[in-house]
């Protein structure tokens, strides 16, 4: 390992993280009101790095969705949200947005306790990215109108003419089920355009992660929300997370996560036709070609795979080099992983924190085993530890073989695999050969070959000299089996609108 682990610290430091981790009882916001489960029934929340249970939650299931959603559809169906003017809606948006400023130090902590990643993470990237978002939809609120059309319909009444036109209107009430790699954000990403649209909704965090969402929660309301229009349900995935999927009364689901889970929630959703936005899994190449300014793609493409210890659904887990730099380029990514420290995320020294859970980090071990087994090279890493047995080395893999599983399946942990670039003719194909496609980066000077390659990846981003570069105004969202429409950017507030055409002769 790169260091054994030791924990020096792990109690936040903030009044505000200490007063919610210790000071009440974490519920569940129903209808404006917080409550237990139906059923009394709670999950622990642990924080990673220790194994230690640092509170618990409200084990929501069917019933509390049930509760959940007639709120929401009842909030919707009196118009208290969506009949307020864009601008009230865009005023409590950039409310929410500094509710969250006001309360970042309080927010990247319990982040870091709950989910495991370095403070820094949090507090300098995943939460201004979701305080960015509410800022960015609250102006978005303002912006959202139909079009008036000119027809070429054939039938003209004497005497009149058609007039046709449509109006956005919001879809209605809205599931949103996110994962516990960027808790915070990732929410952000679906509230934030649902409430600019004038949805109502119910969020079904992570069951590993949710107890940010019931802070949020919090800070939801104190901007003027109205009651039942956000809701938070807590619960294990296969409970709550189908409960909501399979509901009736729910006109939208709204998912980021494993692409096998996204499965399931689409045969879920087929029951009343609901639709269905998909934000999913990534096996995305970061590609360094010989021209490419060495000092910044090296770091630039360790930073793609180990950043927030590897869990992000875009990391840059498939390193093709040009092959007179591929020896160059493997060596100075695996020297920055062996001088990584790991370490409790409070600590700031820590630049690798746990994997979230001891499951996912045997996960990951297993992925570099059957690698290792298949005959792949482990250049450096590989090593499972710490008190909970959730720390994970950062992870150099080479002589690897295409089909070998480290090489197409998301391992979602601090993994590269490296693979030398024969012919730059290759490139297309090989960035190409994954059943994903959410992302890639290529790192050349050469404006001729970037252009090209942008243009030949199947992916729904692409970066040139970086990567993990993100802003509420850029959509992302995946090319085949990385999912369906679009997060972020102005579309991603028509994930939450119906069209409809008004046609009239007057
Ligand atoms: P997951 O996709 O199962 O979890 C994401 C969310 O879906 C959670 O809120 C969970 O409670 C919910 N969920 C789980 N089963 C459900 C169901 N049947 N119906 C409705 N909702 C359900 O992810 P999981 O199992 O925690 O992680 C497994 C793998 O998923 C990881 O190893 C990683 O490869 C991938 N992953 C990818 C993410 C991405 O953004 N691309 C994010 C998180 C995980
Ligand atoms: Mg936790």
């Amino acid at each position: 390992m790169n260091a054994v682990v030791e924990i020096k610290i792990d109690q936040p430091k903030t009044s505000g993280a200490q007063a919610f981790l210790r000071g009440r009882d974490k519920k569940m916001l129903i209808g404006g009101e917080w409550r237990d489960a139906v059923s009394g029934q709670r999950i622990d929340s642990r924080d990673p790095a220790t194994g230690k249970v640092i509170g618990t939650v409200p084990r929501g299931a069917k019933a509390d969705v049930d509760l959940a959603v007639k709120a929401a559809r009842e909030a919707f169906d009196k118009g208290v949200w969506r009949d307020k003017t864009p601008d009230e809606r865009g005023r409590i948006l950039w409310k929410i947005a500094e509710l969250i400023e006001a309360n970042i130090e309080e927010l990247s902590e319990l982040e870091t306790l709950d989910q495991g990643k370095p403070l820094f993470v949090g507090r300098w990237a995943e939460i201004p990215g979701a305080i960015g978002q509410f800022r960015y939809f609250a102006g978005q609120a303002s912006k959202i109108h139909g079009e008036t059309i000119p027809t070429s319909i054939n039938y003209q009444p004497p005497g009149k003419k058609i007039f046709a036109y449509t109006v956005k209107e919001p879809i209605g009430v809205v599931g949103a089920i996110t994962p516990w790699n960027s808790p915070l954000v990732l929410e952000a990403m679906k509230i934030a355009p649902c409430l600019a649209a004038g949805c109502s909704m119910i969020l079904k965090p992570a069951e590993d992660t949710s107890l940010t969402a019931i802070r949020l929660g919090e800070l939801i309301m104190e901007a003027g929300v109205p009651p039942g229009v956000f809701n938070v349900v807590t619960g294990l995935g296969p409970e709550a997370g189908q409960a909501l999927s399979e509901h009736h009364d729910v006109d939208k689901i709204a998912f980021t996560g494993s692409t096998a889970t996204g499965r399931k929630i689409l045969q879920a959703a087929g029951g009343n036709l609901k639709k269905v936005a998909l934000e999913l899994g990534g096996k995305s190449p970061s590609i360094i070609l010989a021209d490419a300014e060495m000092d910044i793609a090296i770091p630039g493409a360790a930073n793609a795979v180990f950043f927030n210890t590897g869990q992000v659904c875009v990391a840059g887990t498939r390193l093709y080099v040009e092959k007179k730099v591929f020896d160059k380029v493997v060596a100075g990514v695996a020297d920055i992983a062996k001088g990584m420290k790991l370490g409790h995320g409070l600590d700031p020294a820590t630049q690798i924190g746990p994997i979230v859970n001891k499951m996912q980090a045997d996960k990951i071990k297993g992925y570099i085993d059957g690698g290792r087994a298949a005959g792949a090279e482990i250049v450096c890493g590989g090593a499972q530890g710490g008190p909970a047995g959730t720390f994970i080395t950062p992870t150099v893999v080479a002589k690897t073989d295409h089909k070998m599983k480290i090489v197409q399946e998301e391992i979602f942990g601090p993994v590269v695999v490296a693979m030398p670039i024969d012919s730059l003719d290759d490139v297309p194909r090989l960035a190409n050969d994954t059943h994903y496609g959410l992302a890639a980066s290529v790192w050349t000077q050469d404006l001729s070959k970037a252009t090209r390659y942008a243009s030949a990846i199947k992916a729904g981003t692409v970066w040139v000299n970086c990567h993990l570069m993100f802003d509420a105004s850029l959509p992302i969202g995946g090319y085949k089996e990385s999912g369906w429409s679009r997060d972020s950017g102005t579309q991603a507030v028509d994930n939450y609108l119906e069209t409809k055409t008004v046609c009239m002769v007057v």
